[in-house]
């Protein structure tokens, strides 16, 4: 894959032409800014080294002023901050939910013609829905648990497997679980036990704990959501002296770093820069009035442009640095150096 910039050179050309020729004179500054709400910084390192990076050179690029928000995990920081956004004026608002905050915002901006792409995660009332195929992202996982137990000589049919998921209110979080889940239950496997779903890294670690005295500590494999979710999960696997097959997703520095280590089993790589161009051709197709096609449909009939996740074992490591969307100096250090020699990590 290219490292250069993902984004057509002539879908820039068109958003820059609309944007500096069609406007009505009123409209020209809200229509130069692109207005993005981000969730949280803590759920996964994404949103703010991986995501906000991305958009914003993208946004740019595409002839936007960039106006990309965190809210921090607060719901009525979310609202404030979309309030105080379509005050200033947004050409296209590109929300990434938390909790359910963005749906209110949705219905606001589009009560004021401003366009919604729900990015990454559903919103229910946005126009279109731009994210990665997040069935085949649970698929994936479900996978990474069959071959690590495949690995380990155990048959998923008797495994003591957890299974826990992201936040409920993520509507991500369903399609992750119901993607995996077609794979596990293909295979035979069972939930020994089920984690209330959560994205918060500390509360996955302790509803853990509680599962795995649940279980008597008889742990063949998690299934866990994301990198972020695993780390907490491996710190208390570490503690008890056990190394299983575990699930991640985000290629998120940690989450590599697992992989290189043998303490996970493989992350499902998302590269930010391939959902950025999905959501900027989206926009531009919408500035110009013309047809924005979908492969796929949300239940609620929002149209879904799904980009291909990858499944990234310590074998393709190299590949998400190469890409340009990790580096070898943050991932290699000390206790990973001698686990990147062997997978040819620089
Ligand atoms: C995203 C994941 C992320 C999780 C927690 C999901 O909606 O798709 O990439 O790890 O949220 O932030």
């Amino acid at each position: 894959m290219k490292k250069t910039s993902l984004i057509s050179a002539a879908v820039v050309a068109t958003v820059s032409a609309l944007l500096l020729s069609s406007c009505a004179p009123a409209e020209t500054a809200a229509v130069q800014r692109a207005c993005v709400i981000l969730p949280d910084a803590d759920s996964g390192t994404r949103w703010e080294a991986g995501d906000r990076p991305a958009l914003e050179a993208g946004l740019t690029e595409a002839g936007f002023e960039a106006d990309i928000q965190n809210a921090q995990a607060d719901p009525a920081k979310y609202a404030t901050i979309a309030d105080a956004m379509l005050t200033k004026g947004c050409g296209v608002m590109v929300l990434i939910d938390h909790q359910g905050a963005a749906v209110a915002v949705a219905e606001k901006a589009k009560a004021a013609g401003v366009p919604v792409i729900a990015y990454d995660r559903p919103i229910a009332g946005a126009d279109y829905y731009v994210s990665f195929d997040n069935s085949t992202v649970g698929a994936l996982q479900g996978q990474m648990i069959l071959d690590g137990l495949a690995a380990a000589g155990k048959d998923p049919k008797t495994a003591s497997i957890i299974y826990s998921s992201g936040d409920p209110t993520d509507g991500n979080a369903k399609m992750f679980l119901d993607g995996a889940l077609g794979v596990l239950d293909a295979a035979g496997a069972k939930a020994a036990f089920t984690m209330t779903g959560t994205w918060d890294g500390a509360k996955a670690g302790t509803l853990f704990e509680q599962a795995f005295t649940a279980v008597k500590g008889k742990v063949d494999a998690v299934l866990a959501p994301n990198d972020n979710n695993a780390a907490s999960i491996i710190t208390i696997l570490d503690k008890n002296g056990l190394v299983v097959p575990i699930s991640g997703q985000d290629a998120s520095v940690a989450g590599l770093q697992n992989v290189l280590l043998g303490k996970q089993t493989a992350t499902v790589y998302k590269p930010f820069k391939l959902e950025v161009a999905a959501a900027l051709d989206v926009i531009a197709k919408i500035l110009k009035g013309e047809k924005v096609t979908a492969s796929k449909t949300l239940e609620d009939g929002t149209p879904y442009i799904a980009v291909d996740p990858v499944s990234v074992g310590a074998d393709g490591v190299q590949q998400v640095i190469d890409n340009g969307d990790a580096t070898a100096a943050d991932i290699c250090t000390a206790e990973v150096a001698a686990a990147c020699e062997t997978h040819g990590v620089k």
